[in-house]
C-alpha cells in the first residue's frame, strides 16, 4: 500500500465514521421528539389523552402550539391561560376543536376581584361557538338600581364596601349608578334556565362556555394521516434587534421532522442511497473529475454550488446536505494534497 493510498484510504474512513456519527446524533434526536410526542398524551382529570395542539406538565412544548400550554391543578383539573384570564377546562374534543372552559376567577364566587370582561377577541386562535349566550353583570350598584332588577345580588367591591350587583340579558339598559359592569359568556341551555330558575348565576358559570380553537387542523389531519404526529418547531430569522423566534407546524415522523407530512420514502434512506453513491462514486475515481469541476465552478461563481445545494435540499434534509458539504470538502482537500 503506497503512503497515498493510505493516505485517501484513512481519510476516507475518517469521513465515513464523521458520517456515522452525524447521522446517528441528529437522526436519533428527531425521533425522540416522535416517540416523545407519541407516548405522552395530555392527562389531567378527566382530561385524558389529549394531543396537538394542547401541551403542558408531561408533555413537552414541542408537541403542541405556544397558547396551547395547560397547568394541572392538584390532578384534578386543566388550566389555560387566554389572554388575562385564567379558565378551567371541562371539556376538550380534538375531533370537532372545541373546548368547554370556565373561568376561573368566577369559580367559587360570582363576584370578581378583578372586573375583567371575557373577550377572546384579541385572540384569532380562539373563538366562540354559536352555542354561545352573554350575560351583562353590574357591579357596585346602589339600591336605587337593584330594586329595580329582578335578580340582584351582593358583591364586596374594592375589598370592603359591599354594595349591590345583578346581571342582564343586554347591555343596552344603559345603567347609571352601578360602578362597573363585564361580559361573561355562558351557554345557550344554562342561560335560558338561568332565567327561569332552574340554575343559580354559579351554576350557570361553572358549565363554562364553549370555545373553537384554531390549531392548523387540516395541515394536523394530513399530518396524522401520512403516519406522522403533529408539532411545532422554530423559525429563527435575523431582525435590528438580533433574533426573532417564530413557531411553525412541524410533522414529526419516525425519521425526522417534515414541513407538513411524512414522505413516502424514508428521507433518512434516500440520503443515505446519496451518500453510498458519493463514495463508490469517489471510490472508482468517476466522480472526482466532476467534483472537480463543480468546485472550480464554485470558485468562479458561487450561484452554481447554491443550485447545487438547493437541488439536493429539496431531495435530502439538512443533516444529510451538511455531510455532503463535508464529503465535498474533504474530497477537495484530498484532491489538492494529491
Ligand atoms: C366531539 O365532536 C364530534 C363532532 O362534533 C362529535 O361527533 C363527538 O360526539 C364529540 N365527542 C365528545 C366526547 O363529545
Ligand atoms: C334614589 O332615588 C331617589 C328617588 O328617585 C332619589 O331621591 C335619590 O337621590 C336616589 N339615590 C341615589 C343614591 O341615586
Ligand atoms: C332585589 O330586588 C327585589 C325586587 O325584585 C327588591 O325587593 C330587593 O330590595 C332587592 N334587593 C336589593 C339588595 O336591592
Ligand atoms: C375602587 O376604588 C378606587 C378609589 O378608592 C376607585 O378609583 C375605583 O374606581 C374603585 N373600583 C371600583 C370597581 O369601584
Ligand atoms: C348612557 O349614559 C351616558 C351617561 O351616563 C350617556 O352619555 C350615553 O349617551 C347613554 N347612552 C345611551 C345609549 O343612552
Amino acid at each position: 500500500m503506497s503512503p497515498q493510498l493510505f493516505q485517501s484510504s484513512l481519510a476516507q474512513f475518517i469521513t465515513l465514521l464523521l458520517i456515522f456519527i452525524i447521522c446517528t446524533k441528529s437522526c436519533h434526536a428527531e425521533e425522540e421528539r416522535y416517540k416523545n410526542c407519541r407516548s405522552h398524551p395530555y392527562n389531567c382529570g378527566s382530561i385524558q389523552g389529549v394531543k396537538y395542539p394542547f401541551w403542558g406538565d408531561e408533555r413537552q412544548g414541542f408537541c403542541g402550539r405556544d397558547e396551547f400550554e395547560l397547568k394541572c391543578i392538584n390532578n384534578q383539573y386543566p388550566i389555560i391561560q387566554i389572554d388575562t384570564l385564567t379558565f378551567r377546562v371541562l371539556k376538550i374534543n380534538t375531533t370537532s376543536s372545541t373546548m368547554t372552559i370556565a373561568r376561573n376567577d368566577l369559580w367559587n364566587g360570582v363576584c370578581p376581584k378583578e372586573f375583567i370582561s371575557t373577550a377572546l377577541k384579541a385572540s384569532s386562535l380562539f373563538t366562540y361557538d354559536n352555542m354561545v349566550r352573554y350575560l351583562y353583570m353590574f357591579y357596585g350598584c346602589t339600591s336605587n338600581v337593584t330594586e329595580q332588577v329582578l335578580y340582584n345580588f351582593t358583591c364586596p367591591i374594592n375589598g370592603s364596601r359591599s354594595s349591590g350587583a345583578f346581571f342582564a340579558s343586554f347591555v343596552g339598559q344603559n345603567v347609571t349608578g352601578c360602578d362597573v359592569n363585564i361580559v361573561v359568556p355562558v351557554l345557550w341551555t344554562a342561560y335560558e334556565e338561568l332565567w327561569n330558575g332552574k340554575l343559580t348565576l354559579q351554576q350557570a358559570f361553572n358549565q363554562g362556555f364553549n370555545v373553537v380553537y384554531n390549531a392548523d387542523d387540516v395541515v394536523c389531519s394530513a399530518c396524522e394521516a401520512s403516519g406522522g404526529i403533529c408539532g411545532s418547531g422554530f423559525d429563527f430569522s435575523q431582525s435590528e434587534d438580533g433574533y426573532v423566534t417564530s413557531e411553525k407546524f412541524l410533522c414529526f415522523c419516525q425519521d425526522q421532522p417534515h414541513p407538513l407530512a411524512c414522505d413516502g420514502a424514508s428521507a433518512a434512506g434516500m440520503g443515505m442511497l446519496l451518500m453510498c453513491i458519493i463514495i463508490c462514486c469517489y471510490r472508482r475515481k468517476l466522480w472526482s473529475n466532476k467534483l472537480i469541476v463543480l468546485w472550480k465552478k464554485k470558485t468562479e461563481n458561487d450561484q452554481n454550488l447554491e443550485s447545487f445545494i438547493r437541488h439536493y435540499k429539496a431531495l435530502a434534509p439538512k443533516s444529510v446536505l451538511r455531510m455532503i458539504i463535508l464529503h465535498l470538502a474533504s474530497v477537495h482537500e484530498l484532491i489538492q494534497s494529491s
